[in-house]
Formats: C-alpha cells, structure tokens, sequence
C-alpha cells in the first residue's frame, strides 16, 4: 500500500505545484511509481506544469460521480514510465462529492502507486479537506517569511487535528543574499516558528519557472540550484538521511574568497 502527500500551504504562491511536479518527476524517475493530482479545482494548474493540459478527457469528478473507472481518469505523463497524473474538475466542488467515494478513490490510487501527491489549493477549504482528510502524510511549502510561515501554522494545527502526524517543511525560494540583508528568515528561525521537522529547503531558482512554463518537470541536478533540492528531498522521502544544503551568499562568498587571498598571499 502507497502513501498519499498532501502538498499543502498557508499562503497562496509558494510553490506547492512546483514541489508537486517536480517531487513527482524525481520520485517517478527513481523507480517509485508515482500519481500526481490536483486538488486544486477550479484553478487547476498541476496540468500545465506537467506539459499536460491538452491530454485531459476527464478529471476526478468523473470518478467521484461513477461515470468513469480509475484507468479513464489517470493519464500516464508523456514518457515517464512511472509517473501518472489526474486532473481537477474545472469548475466542480469537491464538497458536492460523497465522503465514501472519496475515500475510494484514494485508496484506490494507494493500492497502485507507492507515491500519491496531492496538489492542494492554499489554506483549509473544501479543496484541502479533499486530500487531507485521507493523508497520511504532508509537505508544507512555506516561503522563509513571517507572514507565509504563520498561516502554515494554521495548516498545521488543521492537519495535526485531522490526525496526520508526519508533517515536514519544505521552505522554498531561499536565497543567502535576502536572509543576509534580513529581507528572508533563515531555516532554523523557520523551524523554531513552526516545530515541525524540515523536510528540504529549494533555493530561488529562475530555471524553476522555465521549466514550469515548458511544462517539463525534471530538473538537471546539478550544484545547488533547486534540481539538487528536489532530489535531496525525494531521497529523504525514501527514508535517506541527506544533510541539508548549505545556502552561503554571493556577497559572502565573494568575502570568503577574498579572505582566503589574503592568507595565501602571506
Ligand atoms: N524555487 C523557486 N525559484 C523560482 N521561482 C519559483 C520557485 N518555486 C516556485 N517558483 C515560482 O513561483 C510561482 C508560484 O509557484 P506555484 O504555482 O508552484 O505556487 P502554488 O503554491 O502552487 O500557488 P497556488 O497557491 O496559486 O496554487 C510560479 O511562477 C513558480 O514558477
Ligand atoms: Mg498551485
């Protein structure tokens, strides 16, 4: 039996389709056999970040309501031999669907893939409750900001009460300079705010957004940019212990490296 990850937020925009696609391709890409779905419908985006918009027939209402079976809803991602993805209706409610049919249809989807991801819309509605209610586990993407780290808190005390214990922080957009000049929190401030252990820490990465746009979720995991950061946390997903990357500044290395000059030139 699989697991599902909701990938869920306080704050809208701070990356949950990101880590869902990119977490989905990586994970897909080391043997898991992975589902990916939005549940964020009405705005759905997961699609496109997928290069998947113009392969969708149906969606998981199609399910929900009995019209169609689980094969018809889930659509293989292009190549990707083991990753999967379901689209969100465009415009449905998912507080119209049965609670039992929700309910299969997630354990339906834990009974074939070993990773179910959940894309969630930001904060606590209908959308949200769709997935968490039946998680077992979440991602918290939070940017390193007070105000997107205070309403995660409120996710995950909404989570914790759902009875979902195994709740991990992933800060995305990091950046040394910013944290340098106070503008961002640094990771262990984060932590201290919201008591939950980290799960990864993705750096600003302006090949995140091309990658996004072309609809091709696998980075190149190369130094420390953020395709680096997607597989560190695909491998701690795997039960791998990975330290954390270190973010050190332009600025600051440039000093360091200055520093270290000064001391060879003696
Ligand atoms: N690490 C990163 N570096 C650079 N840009 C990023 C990074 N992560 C996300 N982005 C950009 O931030 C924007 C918002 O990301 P995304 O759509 O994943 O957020 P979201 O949490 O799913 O938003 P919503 O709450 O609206 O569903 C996108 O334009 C994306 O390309
Ligand atoms: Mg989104």
């Amino acid at each position: 039996m699989g697991k599902l990850i909701i990938v869920a937020s306080g704050k809208g925009g701070t990356g949950k389709t990101t880590v869902t696609s990119h977490l989905g391709a990586v994970l897909a890409e080391r043997g898991h056999l992975t589902a990916v779905v939005d549940a964020d419908a009405g705005f759905r985006n997961l699609d496109i970040a997928l290069g998947m918009e113009s392969s969708i027939v149906y969606d998981y209402s199609d399910f929900i309501s009995g019209s169609q079976e689980l094969d018809d809803v889930l659509l293989r991602c292009g190549e990707r031999e083991n990753m999967y993805f379901i689209a969100a209706p465009q415009s449905a409610s998912t507080s119209d669907f049965a609670d039992e049919r929700v309910e299969e249809f997630w354990n339906s989807l834990k009974s074939r893939f070993e990773f179910v991801l959940a894309d969630a819309p930001a904060g606590m509605g209908d959308g949200f409750l769709f997935a968490a209610k039946y998680a077992d586990e979440a991602i918290i993407v939070s940017l390193a900001e007070t105000s997107s780290l205070r309403d995660a808190d409120r996710v995950v005390a909404e989570l914790e009460e759902l009875g979902i214990d195994d709740v991990r922080l992933v800060i995305n957009r990091m950046d040394a300079a910013l944290v340098e000049d106070k503008i961002l929190m640094n990771a262990d401030d984060c932590i201290d705010v919201l008591s939950i252990p980290i799960l990864g820490i993705i750096p600003e990465d302006g090949a995140v957004t091309g990658s996004m746009t072309r609809g091709e979720p696998l980075m190149p995991a190369s130094g420390f940019g953020a395709g680096t950061a997607f597989v560190n946390i695909a491998a701690r997903l795997e039960g791998q212990s990975v330290p954390m990357m270190k973010f050190t500044s332009k600025k600051r290395k440039g000093f360091l490296q200055k520093l270290k000059g000064l001391f060879q030139d003696r």
